[in-house]
């Protein structure tokens, strides 16, 4: 488990018309979780899950509510975990206060604009200058690098994100645009799940005409997301305040999603249930996890541009001149965004012969019954018109070395999704 997700507030200021934080969290009395409760949850996620997983400290709610954010990093602290917050920043708050301490990881901000005309769009009741008044506050604080603003990208905003973007480099935060995606909540999404067809909430109106991509809510995906195995199903533990297990942080928190308790079941048990999940099936057979998962997985990137759907940048990819196609393909990278690759290299009759990964958990094995080679094993002496893909699901770092010492190697450039996609 690389995360886990426990919001130490259920409560929220906004109402963002992309957020199902008000339909998912009710209109009950808001509550802070005592600092009695969370470390009961945070001895049992080390006894259960080991210290490596990161805690989330939120959901879908304003985790800036809780009154004692330092008692409660003290407390993670004393269980040997770290933990990561994200936050509206529209409350006065001294983040100083508590944004040295060890046990803190990353404070995320999440911003869609920068005028209060476009930030209120996204953020929907909130007010960009006292964002702003919380930021300068920490701008020259020792750890500023662990402030993320986490801007939101609509198809609208792109010159809110410059603007911003120029501002972040004078300071020492960090920025990660993000695709902004439109979370519904369980009870309009399971229709879309279930049987392709999704009555929407009324704040759809709002949301889908700005979305980047909003092909997904037309039913435009492809059977062959089936095949790819969905990174939250293992990855991920989302809970919400009461330390009640759900399905992912895609469907959020309904009744009948309910998987356990992290006080009750143990961490077995709770995996068993996952592994067998029908909501997962489904979810697959429509290729919503894939939209929802892969987009952002494959899209966090720098480049404010609408970069179009993953299935049509592949699909153009393939359709370029710059390689030959008549070429067998070798494929870096033996995960899922590989996997989707070779169903789409194999519909076109482009031969994939095998794959190539770092991972040594993987080499030696095989995926669509082609061996995964280990990159010192792999030599393309002997195959040498082959093509080698290298994929973006690697960092770009990674890439641009793998780039080089394949060419220094082998005296042959390979092609990249990332060069091609010029991001
Ligand atoms: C639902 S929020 C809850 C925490 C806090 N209220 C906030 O807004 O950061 C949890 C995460 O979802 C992300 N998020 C919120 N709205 C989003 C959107 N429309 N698209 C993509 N991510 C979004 C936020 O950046 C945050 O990291
Ligand atoms: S995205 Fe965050 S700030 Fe916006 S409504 Fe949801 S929980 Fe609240
Ligand atoms: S397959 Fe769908 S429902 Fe299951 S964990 Fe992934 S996104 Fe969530």
């Amino acid at each position: 488990m690389q995360e886990i997700s426990f919001p130490i507030s259920s409560r929220c200021n906004l109402r963002c018309p992309s957020c199902s934080a008000e339909e998912l969290l009710g209109k009950n009395k808001a509550q802070s979780l005592s600092l009695k409760f969370c470390e009961k949850i945070f001895s049992r996620i080390a006894d259960q899950y080991g210290t490596n997983p990161t805690i989330l400290l939120y959901g879908y709610s304003e985790p800036l509510f809780h009154p004692n954010i330092l008692g409660v990093l003290d407390l993670l602290q004393k269980y040997s975990l770290k933990g990561e917050i994200s936050s509206n920043l529209n409350i006065p708050y001294n983040i100083a206060g508590f944004l040295s301490h060890p046990a803190l990881k990353k404070f995320h901000v999440s911003l869609s604009g920068i005028t209060q005309e476009i930030y209120t769009r996204g953020h929907e009741g909130g007010k960009i200058q006292q964002v702003f008044k919380n930021l300068e506050k920490i701008e020259n604080h020792p750890d500023a690098s662990k402030v993320n603003i986490k801007f939101h990208r609509y198809n609208d905003n792109k010159s809110d994100f410059i603007q911003f973007s120029e501002y972040a480099k004078r300071s020492s935060f960090q920025i990660s645009p993000i695709v902004a995606i439109h979370m519904v909540g369980w009870n309009y999404l399971k229709n879309f799940i279930h049987s392709k067809q999704c009555t929407l909430p009324a704040r759809s109106k709002k949301v889908l005409p700005r979305l980047i991509y909003s092909d997904i809510w037309k039913s435009s995906t492809s059977k062959i997301h089936a095949d790819i195995p969905c990174p939250l199903q293992e990855s991920t533990l989302f809970m919400d305040h009461h330390g009640d297990i759900y399905t992912c942080c895609v469907t959020g928190y309904a009744p009948e999603l309910l998987i356990g308790n992290i006080l009750k079941d143990n961490a077995e048990d709770i995996r068993a249930k996952r592994a067998r999940l029908s909501i997962c099936k489904a979810c697959k057979n429509t290729g919503f996890h894939a939209d929802r998962v892969l987009k952002e997985a494959l899209y966090n990137d720098p480049d404010p541009e609408c970069p179009g759907t993953i299935q049509q940048n592949w699909e153009k990819f393939l359709a370029e001149d710059s390689w030959d196609k008549s070429n067998p393909i070798y494929l870096y990278g033996a995960g899922w965004a590989s996997k989707l690759l070779y169903h789409l290299l194999t519909e076109k009759g482009i031969r994939v012969l095998g794959f190539i990964d770092d991972d040594v958990s993987k080499q030696g094995k095989t995926l669509h019954g082609l061996k995964i080679f280990s990159p010192t094993e792999f030599d393309i002496q002997k195959v040498p018109d082959a093509e080698i893909v290298l994929f973006m699901i690697i960092s770009k770092e990674k890439e641009n070395y793998l780039k080089e010492r394949f060419y220094q190697q082998y005296g042959k450039r390979p092609i990249t999704f990332h060069e091609y996609l010029q991001i």
